[in-house]
């Protein structure tokens, strides 16, 4: 069997990430130098602080990748690389770097929708197959996108202020946690329970649409008050009542959405994919409500972002023949 070899590249926010993938379903290597430490202090991403980073970082992990995946520029198929959404400057790297590696080299480049990168990190973990409805969750997004067939996107739903991640870090701000604070709110609610009964945002509206800003501002004017009338606040239970809540519109939408739309695997993707109190009701709700149907989460180390997940996708593009030329630019506000 022909070996098709891709090297994908992905600088869309603050990772730095290059794999090398072998038939669109194999990763040889997937090299993340993540720049979390440096934008922590600032309490978010610094654009130009992460556009520095990936130009720092970008050579060495292209050498990194292909060294780890004993794999020669001249084995390779083609050139992957995300072109959007994004922050510009940051996206700008990877893509200078993917022309200037595709040109030395002779190599098609293929240009890659980072939110169907995420979806297509599940094909690691088994292969997608179609119609299916994904659920993609992060720091910038939270939507439900329909699949017909593969290559094929419809965001039936999709948060109308904030994105499900965005509402985590912020709240995590106000807890005074370190950022990204998802993971840190995430193990918090394990040991406590909702007391503080947050809103659950257009739960009962004929919709697949998403609100997380009335969460947000709840949970703030919670805390100021309790600290102006100098009442203790418990904080395992507001991390828990409001993970509770947002997890309950999350499931809700996702579950009536595969009820109404013919669906064979539900994914979810993105970094809040790696919520353990999500993973757990989506997957219990799929078996008991869902037959049929099957669920499936990226493996932790995928949900975040990554250039393997880019690769998976890039395969997708180039059976279809959509290549880039180098006039290839930056779309930050890029959809499906
Ligand atoms: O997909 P991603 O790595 O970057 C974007 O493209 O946004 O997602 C990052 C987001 C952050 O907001 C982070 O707080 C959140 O994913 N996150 C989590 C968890 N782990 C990461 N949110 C909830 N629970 C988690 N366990
Ligand atoms: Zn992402």
């Amino acid at each position: 069997k022909e070996r098709k070899l891709i090297l994908a590249i992905e600088s869309s926010c603050d990772e730095t990430s290059v794999a090398v993938i072998e038939n669109g379903d194999t990763i040889l290597s997937n090299v993340v130098a993540s720049q979390v430490k440096s934008h922590q202090r600032f309490g978010g991403v610094v654009p130009e602080v992460a556009s520095r980073h990936h130009v720092e970082e970008i050579t060495l992990c292209i050498e990194e990748a292909l060294a780890e995946a004993d794999v020669k520029p001249d084995d390779l198929g083609a050139v992957g690389v995300t072109y959007g959404p994004g922050l510009v400057g940051a996206l700008l790297i990877g893509i200078s770097a993917a022309k200037a590696f595709a040109w030395a080299h002779d190599l098609p480049l293929i240009p890659v929708n980072h939110m169907a990168g995420h979806i297509y990190a599940a094909h690691f973990v088994e292969p997608l197959q179609f119609p299916l409805m994904a659920l993609l969750v992060s720091g910038g997004h939270t939507e439900l996108v329909y699949m017909r067939e593969t290559g094929s996107f419809e965001i039936i739903g999709e948060t109308r202020d904030d994105a499900a991640g965005e509402a985590y870090d912020k709240v995590g701000r106000v807890l005074g946690l370190t950022y990204p604070s998802g993971k840190e709110i995430d193990e918090l609610a394990h040991l406590g329970e909702d007391t503080y009964h947050f809103p659950r945002a257009m739960m009962k509206e004929d919709n697949y649409d998403f609100s997380f800003s009335g969460l947000k501002s709840s949970f703030i004017n919670t805390v100021h008050n309790a600290e102006q009338r100098n009442e203790e606040l418990i904080v395992k239970d507001l991390a828990a009542s409001f993970q509770a809540s947002v997890i309950d519109v999350l499931a809700d939408k996702t579950i009536r959405a595969c009820k109404e739309y013919p669906v064979k695997q539900l994914v979810m993707a993105g970094g809040v994919a790696a919520n353990i109190g999500l993973r757990d009701r989506l997957s219990k709700e799929v078996t008991e409500e869902l037959q049929g149907v099957t669920f499936i989460v990226p493996p932790l180390r995928l949900c975040g972002d990554n250039a393997a997940m880019i690769g998976a996708a890039a395969f997708v593009e180039a059976e279809k023949a959509h290549f880039a030329d180098y006039h290839l630019n930056a779309d930050p506000s890029l959809s499906f």
